[in-house]
């Protein structure tokens, strides 16, 4: 969704915005823009597109301030045109506001303002904020706490007035919002990628909070008025991090960095013997565990299909039933919840507003409130009461893939320590424990395959308007990740199936070169998916299969096997992911597309 940034200091502003805003691309947006503050004015530019038409005007126009306002859109109100973008003004002009979330009052506000003879420029809700600022009096954090209680929906603002030069507001209701606490220098930004080269020192705004950030300080209020007081906190991410390092996508550096996030997210939650669990500081109580009946896993996309494996472990590992929901419908229904039941909210921003207030209802309703998530200090981390955090760092390339592998494995450590928490460890627990800590060695194997072997498969799914993802059992969501890799960067339909599902419709679909992609290690069921590859080929499907290259069965049936080295079946997932990111990945720079910023897509979906 929509990026912001924001800065006050001694440097020139404009540069220390284009380079957040850069930063922030990845984040998915149709239009960008930026206000800077004069002696006593706000100059604003705005432009349809991508960051280098703003960057364009920012160079014929050139404006000179040391504080300013930038962002980037992800259209809600009103088309993605250059009087849409923000910044939004007042009536006055004296007011500029950039703004992320979504305001549910938005018709009657809108509406109250015209029946007051105010001409609105543009049809956002952005406006309508900055319309409210301009038409209150008083220094504008004073304005803000006054429009707040007007405010109904989710909402990130940062704000800056022509009156108070040196001076930025933000507020927020929803989206999260960070500031950057520098030296002589403060900055608020949307996500900490925007800010992590200049500082490290952050602190997050929580919902209704309203924090005046100038160079020499922040002052923090909660939304009655009172000051509140937070120190910042240091985070342990670095900037490079969030650098290409060479590659020519985010994309293909994260799936490189697998080997390293798995190692490190296994090694964060082994004991020192690493031959064991360690729980300890995920803050569980003794108690709580003890009185745990049942799981529920709520999540979004990717880390929605990393909740369907997980189920399979957590209820072959734990024997707690576990059940799993898109967060978007728990949030909806009314889900039986109760202090027996452990709530995991899976994501990897921890931003995700479905996610979000499915937890949050889960909490209410007395369930033991827990997130699997790759940031930490984010809005579900400080939510939930047990954390765990994938050590995958900071995932940029708007298709997920380091966060997933993570996740799967974060998921099968936290079932590991439900066990022993229930007294059921025994063999089982000692080699799922030795074989996580080979799973980056076989991950790096997979991504050392000669790349020529991709070429067949990359061909047939790029040719194709429609394929189909097969799998069964713990790997049935593979096929589904796949799939889904596939479409939301090559923009090529495909869709994943439980292999078995094939004889009650999708095999129509099936005609002479029509691609099937097979997700095919070797599992119990792995006869039964064989028979139904058999199907599917009798009637011309071309199979690629993922599979161990000595598969028995496999080569003669798929035209192209991508191999995987052998794990235990409850780790295959892990493994047999990363053949099918590679292969998303080669489909969509073979259609020249932008791999890390797909069309239409948002990194961190913070609005519902
Ligand atoms: C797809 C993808 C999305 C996210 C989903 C949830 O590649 O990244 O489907 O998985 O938007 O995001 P998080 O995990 O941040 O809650």
């Amino acid at each position: 969704m929509c990026g912001i940034i924001g800065y006050v200091g001694s440097d020139e502003v404009v540069p220390v915005i284009l380079d957040g805003l850069r930063r922030l691309e990845y984040r998915g947006y149709d239009s960008a823009g930026m206000a800077v503050l004069g002696a006593d004015s706000i100059q604003i530019l705005r432009a349809e597109g991508k960051l280098r038409n703003l960057e364009q005007l920012a160079y014929q126009r050139p404006l000179h301030g040391t504080t300013g306002v930038g962002h980037t859109r992800w259209a809600t109100h009103g088309a993605p045109t250059q009087a849409n973008a923000h910044p939004q003004v007042d009536a006055s002009g004296g007011i500029a506001v950039v703004h992320n979330g979504i305001l549910e009052n938005y018709a009657p506000l809108r509406r109250e303002l015209l029946e007051d003879g105010v001409e609105l420029s543009s049809d956002t809700d952005t406006e309508l904020i900055a319309q409210l600022l301009g038409r209150e009096t008083g220094p504008l954090g004073e304005r803000v706490l006054k429009v707040l209680p007007r405010l109904v929906g989710q909402y990130a603002v940062v704000a800056v007035s022509r009156r108070e030069p040196g001076t930025v507001v933000a507020f927020r209701q929803g989206p999260p919002l960070v500031v950057g606490v520098g030296t002589a220098e403060n900055m608020v930004a949307s996500d900490v990628t925007a800010i992590l080269h200049r500082t490290r020192r952050v602190i997050y705004l929580e919902n209704g909070e309203v924090a005046v950030v100038r160079a020499d300080g922040v002052e923090l209020r909660d939304r009655s008025g009172a000051l509140v007081e937070r120190s910042p906190e240091t985070l342990d991410w670095d900037a490079g991090r969030v650098e290409k390092g060479g590659y020519r996508h985010f994309m293909l550096k994260e799936i490189f960095e697998q080997p390293d996030a798995i190692r490190n997210t296994v090694r964060a939650y082994l004991d020192s013997s690493r031959s064991g669990v360690n729980l300890d500081g995920l803050g569980f109580s003794g108690e709580q565990l003890a009185r745990l009946r049942r799981i529920h896993l709520v999540a979004c996309g990717t880390s929605w299909h990393a909740c369907l494996v997980a189920k399979f472990i957590l209820e072959e590992l734990t024997g707690l039933p576990t059940d799993v929901d898109y967060a978007s419908e728990y949030r909806y229904r009314e889900p039986l919840l109760g202090d027996d039941l452990l709530v995991i909210g899976v994501t990897q921003s921890g931003e995700t507003a479905d996610t979000l207030a499915a937890m949050e209802m889960a909490r209410e309703g007395g369930a033991l409130l827990a997130t699997v998530c790759n940031v930490r200090g984010s809005s579900s981390w400080r939510l939930a009461g047990a954390r765990m955090l994938t050590q995958a760092g900071p995932e940029i390339g708007v298709a997920s893939t380091k966060a997933f592998t993570t996740q799967l494995v974060a998921l099968i450590v936290l079932a590991l320590a439900l066990r022993s928490s229930r007294g059921l460890s025994d063999g089982l627990d000692r080699t799922l424990l030795t074989e996580l800590q080979r799973l980056p060695l076989a991950v790096e194997e997979i991504l050392h395959t000669d790349r020529a072997l991709y070429r067949l498969g990359t061909e047939m799914l790029a040719e194709a308007t429609d394929s189909l993802y097969l799998g069964r059992g713990i790997l049935y969501p593979i096929a589904l990740e796949g799939a889904l890799k596939l479409k939301e960067i090559s923009y090529r339909h495909a869709e994943g199936y439980p292999a078995g599902e094939m004889k009650h419709g999708p095999i129509a679909l099936v005609t002479e070169g029509f691609p099937v992609v097979a997700v095919a290690t070797a599992t119990a069921t792995r006869e039964k998916l064989l028979g139904n590859l058999m199907e599917v080929k009798a009637r011309g499907a071309a199979v690629l299969a993922v599979a161990e290259a000595d598969a028995d069965g496999v080569r003669q049936i798929a035209a192209l096997v991508l191999p995987v080295p052998a794990v235990h079946r409850l780790l295959q997932p892990v493994v047999a992911v990363v053949p099918l990111q590679l292969l998303a990945y080669n489909v969509a720079v073979e259609l020249g597309l932008d791999v890390d910023q797909p069309r239409n897509l948002a990194k961190s979906v913070t609005v519902e």
